[in-house]
């Protein structure tokens, strides 16, 4: 039997996913790790936890799926994007990596639009905004805070790729990835030699960038052993997160977008041309298809929000599930059910870590709106619902604008797996939404990137044809869809209200 190994360096934990080359899952494992905030807006992990999950994880699915090491004829990564582990010369990490969802490098941001010449420059050179999260203000910050960490840096790795690193000894990406450190030139799929240049950056810190499904390597020795796998197997270039899970849900064609509610939400849609909106609140990226791209907004805190809740106001429903042997979002989403659609005027804005899509804003941040006597539990859970799911709306209606066609919506990620939160989206989106067979995130589009990347399909979009299909359908409610096109405007407008506030309050904390 051949199998292939979909590895998901995520957030809260590593995925290891080991499927057939029929897309069959035969085992899967999610080995959990801590994140730090060492100050406020501050979020870092330590790499060597990534590798060491990594390892663990690959144990478990040998195991559980009774897999011959030998059975392994190729391996996707994918992992939580723009992320950066700073390497010394001897490939050791130098300090914790900064996430994604990390917002220390406001002032880098305009330092990085500054040294372009603009952000319209900017976007011109590599598609996008400066936006906190990416990578290269993290190397500025780094430049900037960090001098005697920053010169010894030979090497800036994404989190996947450092797993790569320590499996194959490469130095190597892919472009979906690559498209998040804001170096590269998205259109010509290499690294911005120019804006390189003018950030006054050596391009030896960048690893060699392939595409998604080219082979970037194989297992050295040590690698190998580390794993219980034999050497030499072959190690695909795998995807961002983002990018990987659109594979997953066979996001390879025009008018099939994705929506998927887990810690971030964040809405995807293909495109056969570099679009860019002039306005930069949606993300242009490589996709994981070859020669292809992919717009995509990206909502910091959607099932965030509802895991936030949950962890401070949910205590009850955490108890009461376990001693009933349930999920507790189950029993948090059963008591939203209770409030009716709207919340009766209670509205939560979902920027408990700031906001990417559409604000760009690191000073947001998170609030219920209109609480009065009437108002209970119900209500507040069900307004955190139905905030992270207008934050969704508004990702898909600059997408909309952009002119790309919507045709189908498919749902992952938490927000999928519960027939309320999906009968919630259809009617605030307007649009049917749709669920797929194979719904398992990152891991699973890296093992089928994997599978084409290795010879068992002619490229990943046969690969996802054989593999994928759909298996729910939702449709919106009339009159529910027509109180949310209602309420959705009076959502916007609380942000802009308090745009303003928001910044004071962040200056007043001296951050
Ligand atoms: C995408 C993004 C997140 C992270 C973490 O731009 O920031 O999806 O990759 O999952």
């Amino acid at each position: 039997m051949s199998v292939y190994l979909g590895i998901d360096v995520g957030t809260s934990g590593t995925k290891t996913l080991a499927i057939r080359e029929d897309g069959t899952i035969l085992a899967s494992s999610n080995v959990e790790y801590p994140i730090y905030s060492p100050k406020p807006g501050w979020s870092e992990q330590n790499p060597e936890d990534w590798w060491q999950a990594t390892q663990q994880g690959v144990a478990e699915v040998l195991k559980q799926g009774r897999l011959k090491p030998k059975e392994i004829k190729g391996i996707g990564l994918s992992g939580q994007m723009h992320g950066s582990v700073f390497l010394d010369k001897t490939h050791e990490v130098i300090r914790p990596a900064l996430l994604w969802n990390d917002q220390r490098t406001a002032t880098e941001c305009e330092e990085i639009e500054r040294r372009a010449g603009g952000r319209k420059a900017l976007i011109k050179m590599v598609a996008n905004p400066a936006l906190t999260g990416f990578t290269a203000p993290k190397i500025l910050w780094l430049r900037n805070h960090e001098k005697r960490h920053f010169d010894r840096t030979v090497q800036v790795l994404l989190p996947k790729d450092f797993v790569r690193h320590r499996m194959t000894g490469e130095f190597a990406t892919e472009v979906s990835d690559a498209s998040g450190t804001l170096l590269l030139d998205v259109k010509k799929r290499r690294w911005s030699k120019k804006l390189l240049g003018l950030l006054d950056l050596d391009a030896s810190l960048l690893p060699k960038v392939y595409e998604s499904e080219e082979v970037s390597g194989s297992l050295s020795a040590s690698g190998a052993a580390a794993l219980g796998l034999p050497e030499g197997v072959s190690v695909v270039g795998g995807g961002g997160d983002q990018a990987a899970s659109a594979i997953g849900n066979g996001i390879v064609k025009k008018g099939v977008i994705s929506a998927t509610m887990g810690t971030s939400g964040v809405v995807f849609a293909h495109s056969d041309e570099v679009q860019i909106d002039p306005e930069g609140r949606v993300h242009t990226f490589c996709h994981a298809v070859r020669d292809k791209w992919h717009v995509m907004g990206v909502v910091l805190s959607a099932g965030g929000s509802l895991q936030w809740y949950r962890n401070q106001l949910g205590q009850a429903e955490v108890a009461a599930a376990a001693a009933m042997g349930v999920d507790p979002y189950e029993l948090i989403t059963a008591q939203a059910a209770q409030a009716p659609a709207g919340s009766e005027g209670l509205f939560f804005l979902p920027y408990l870590t700031g906001e990417r899509t559409p604000h760009a804003d690191p000073y947001a941040r998170a609030a219920w709106i209109g609480l009065s006597l009437r108002h209970g539990k119900a209500h507040m859970a069900r307004a955190v619902m139905e905030g992270a799911t207008y934050a969704m709306r508004d990702c898909l209606e600059i997408i909309e604008g952009m002119k790309i066609p919507v045709k189908e919506i498919r749902l992952s990620g938490g927000g999928a797996r519960s027939e309320f939160w999906r009968q919630m989206q259809a009617d605030v989106y307007g649009q049917k939404v749709v669920t797929i067979n194979a719904a398992e995130g990152p891991a699973y589009g890296v093992a089928l990137l994997a599978a084409a990347g290795t010879g068992a399909y002619k490229n990943v979009v046969q690969a996802c044809e054989a593999t994928i299909n759909v298996v729910t359908q939702t449709v919106p409610q009339v009159a529910s869809n027509r109180l949310y096109n209602a309420l959705h405007p009076l959502y916007q407008g609380l942000y802009r209200s308090l745009r303003q506030d928001f910044r004071a309050i962040s200056e007043q904390l001296g951050s």
